[in-house]
């Protein structure tokens, strides 16, 4: 917070205020800034030898050392989302989402080992496991997103880790995140949470036993489309490993866009309200279209394990998905090039809105994806919600 109290705040409060220490924006005479400046940084300079030959060798966490450990700049962002995950120890940034995801599987996992990991992940995710983890002797099962407790019938002696990503990439199951983590933990096993989606604000994954949360802060924290920046929050206990591994992988988030990422951390509330509501109304929309065959929207029946996001979360995201009815690719191109306010591209979590064609099967292993069903990916940014719904109205039309 920003030093002027010790009051219990709301998340609201809280992303306003968080990560914002007084040391790191004031001078000792009392005056300062808002923003933690940006601390552009590779040699530290010490005052004496023997302030050099102190430093060495100590845990540099949070203290001068050098630039590849980090300066207030990154320090601020990581305590600001360690604020957010209430019971966390701490947070270590990364250069993208994927350098996050990657760095918290091998904090947990060596030679031997073997990851359960949920078919619906993000598909850089299943690459990294099927290529690097394998290539190093590590094996993967994938599991059902919809496998909740029963995931205990999975584990074996070498069973090290589960991977979990809540809602699914493209298709959205919502995971029993608390009945994965009751069994991990009854089995000494970690959990690794991509809560990407929902963010802190609307998941609080350490509380749920999470031991490791991991943000593409690409996405929302970021907020607009402009920088790359990935992060994960350990439980206590498993920070340490985290950092070391970090360390060793030489792996530093750039000054510029950790500030980035504080700037658009600070607005993030309201922009998740608005994206959440935005893309709920968009979302009944389509689903009372005849063209729209359904729509996969945490928030709504028709996706997997609604009942699990009524009862776990605080509030969501504004990216869906919705299969097109008797769509063909040319239709469902059609359709996405008729759009005018939706952009074409990847990645999500900007101001602005996007539509892309998604297609399943090809990312899927435990539980084949068999629905002929053509999907679009959208994105709901801050326009007005009329303007998209029109919009999307013209497209549908463009497709038939
Ligand atoms: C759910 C999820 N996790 C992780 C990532 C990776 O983030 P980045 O693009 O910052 O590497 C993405 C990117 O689209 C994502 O959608």
């Amino acid at each position: 917070m920003t030093d002027r109290g010790d009051r219990p705040v709301g998340d609201a409060t809280r992303v306003v205020g968080a990560g914002r220490r007084r040391d790191w924006t004031h001078t000792p005479d009392g005056r300062g800034v808002v923003n933690p400046p940006v601390w552009r940084a590779s040699t530290i300079l010490y005052g004496s030898v023997a302030d050099l030959r102190a430093a060495a060798g100590r845990d540099t966490h949070h203290r001068w050392f050098y630039g590849r450990r980090g300066t207030p700049t990154q320090w601020s962002l990581a305590d600001a989302l360690t604020e957010l995950e209430p019971g966390a120890e701490g947070t270590y940034l990364y250069s993208s989402g994927v350098a996050a995801v990657c760095a918290a599987l091998l904090s947990v996992l060596s030679p031997g080992d073997e990851l359960l990991l949920v078919d619906s992940a993000y598909d850089p995710t299943r690459a990294f496991a099927g290529s690097f983890l394998k290539r190093f002797g590590i094996a993967t099962r994938y599991y059902d997103p919809m496998l909740g407790g029963d995931i205990a019938a999975l584990f074996t002696e070498s069973t090290r880790a589960v991977f979990l990503e809540s809602p699914g990439s493209l298709t959205f199951e919502v995971q029993d995140v608390p009945a994965i983590v009751a069994a991990a933990k009854a089995r000494g096993v970690a959990t690794i949470l991509d809560n990407t989606w929902a963010t802190p604000l609307g998941f609080r994954a350490v509380e749920a036993g999470v031991d490791l949360s991991v943000l593409a802060c690409t996405k929302y924290v970021v907020g607009h489309s402009d920088a790359m920046l990935g992060s994960v929050t350990a439980a206590p206990g498993r920070f340490a490993a985290l950092r070391d591994v970090s360390f060793q992988l030489g792996q530093v988030a750039s000054p510029d866009d950790a500030w980035l990422g504080s700037r658009g951390l600070r607005t993030m509330a309201v922009r998740l309200a608005h994206h959440e509501k935005s893309a709920l109304a968009i979302a009944r929309w389509l689903a009372d279209r005849p063209e729209v065959a359904r729509v996969l929207h945490p928030a709504l029946p028709s996706c997997p394990g609604h009942e699990l996001f009524a009862r776990d979360f605080r509030g969501g995201g504004g990216l869906f998905s919705f299969a097109l009815r008797n769509a063909t690719e040319a239709s469902r191109s059609a359709f996405i090039d008729a759009l005018q306010l939706f952009g074409i591209g990847y990645s999500w979590g900007g101001y602005e809105s996007l539509a892309l064609p998604v297609d399943p099967a090809r990312h899927r292993s435990a539980v084949p994806w068999t629905s002929p069903d053509k999907l679009v990916r959208l994105q709901i940014g801050l326009e007005g919600t009329d303007d998209l719904i029109a919009d999307l109205a013209n497209g549908l039309m463009a497709a038939q």
